[in-house]
């Protein structure tokens, strides 16, 4: 079967990234000037999807309204001969059609995934988390599909995680098949350290089976009283072969400070247009200490005055 369809969850609270995710997705974050999700959606695209489902929640409506048209600011644009603007505007627009469905309350990634059952129906399928960006040179998600139709089989990204990272990631234990190709034999959600069956760690790209949906069905709410993909994922190894891709890419968490901070700053700095000025600048912020940290200081505890 094709892989046509995706599912891209983006219904979480982003406690993480408070107090901006208070009144902003975090998947709305710019990496210049243009949002987190963007990125995942056009992977999605040069991938093959094309029929593409985003999970929104509360507060997230800045989702729908970017992908969406924009009549005024384009007849304004139109107005002032802005046909560089213009263009830029109505790409976003033309990407892809977009279906939305809500979840109601973040009850976590595999409930998330569970509220597109329907749409899905008996298709396999790809998902791709709203707030990670991975780079490289061939589609991460289009390399999933590649060993979807070599094996039949559900195929999770991986990558090596540090030591003290594994807590944060669903830890694979596996068969290797060859150095980028395994078979999971078993999945855990965050683990100590000590319990870490191994330092590969799931990153934010899944093919799936529909299988997935009658184990999503079954798991009781695992870490934090979500329901958690991984959990879902434990089950279906046991039930169906479910393979691990190690990619080469590389992955931003954008959900995570120091995530986002390294998306903006790499990606930046390969812009045609400013990444010469910010090699620059960053040079010569950290060998010549130019920043003016007072005014920098000052500046956040006004902000902090204002909370
Ligand atoms: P995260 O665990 O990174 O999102 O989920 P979160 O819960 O928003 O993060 P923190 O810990 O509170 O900062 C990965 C992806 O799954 C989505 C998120 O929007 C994110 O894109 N998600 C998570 C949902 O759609 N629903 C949920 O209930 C939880």
């Amino acid at each position: 079967m094709v892989v046509r369809k995706a599912v891209i969850p983006a219904a979480g609270l982003g406690t993480r990234f408070l107090p901006i995710t208070k009144a902003m997705p975090k998947e709305m974050l710019p990496i210049i000037d243009r949002p987190v999700i963007q990125y995942v959606v056009e992977e999605a695209i040069a991938s093959g999807i094309d029929d593409l489902i985003i999970i929104t929640g509360r507060n997230k409506r800045a989702i729908e309204d970017y992908f969406d048209d924009s009549p005024e600011l384009e007849m304004h644009l139109r107005g002032k001969n802005n046909d560089k603007m213009l263009k830029v505007v109505q790409d976003v627009s033309s990407l892809i059609d977009i279906h939305y469905i809500r979840q109601k309350e973040p009850r976590g990634l595999g409930d998330a995934i569970l509220k597109a059952e329907k749409h899905i129906g008996n298709e396999p399928f790809a998902v791709l988390l709203g707030d990670d960006i991975i780079v490289d040179t061939v589609p991460c998600t289009g390399q999933l599909i590649d060993v979807f139709n070599r094996t039949n089989g559900s195929v999770i990204a991986v990558n090596e995680v540090p030591p003290e990272n594994v807590s944060s990631y669903g830890i694979i234990q596996s068969h290797v098949i060859n150095p980028s190709l395994h078979q999971v034999e078993d999945i855990v959600e965050k683990p100590r350290i000590e319990e870490a069956p191994s330092l590969l760690g799931a990153m934010g790209r899944y093919v799936l089976t529909s299988g997935i949906f009658e184990c999503l069905e079954e798991v009781p709410p695992g870490v934090g009283g979500e329901v958690q993909l991984t959990d879902a994922i434990k089950s279906l190894c046991k039930r169906e072969p479910v393979y691990a891709f190690h990619f080469n890419g590389r992955r931003y968490d954008t959900g995570d400070r120091f995530g986002y901070v390294q998306a903006i700053i790499d990606f930046a700095l390969s812009n045609e247009e400013i990444g010469e000025k910010m090699r620059g600048h960053l040079l010569r912020a950290i060998n010549e200490k130019s920043l003016n940290w007072p005014s920098v200081q000052g500046a956040l505890r006004c902000t902090s005055n204002f909370e």
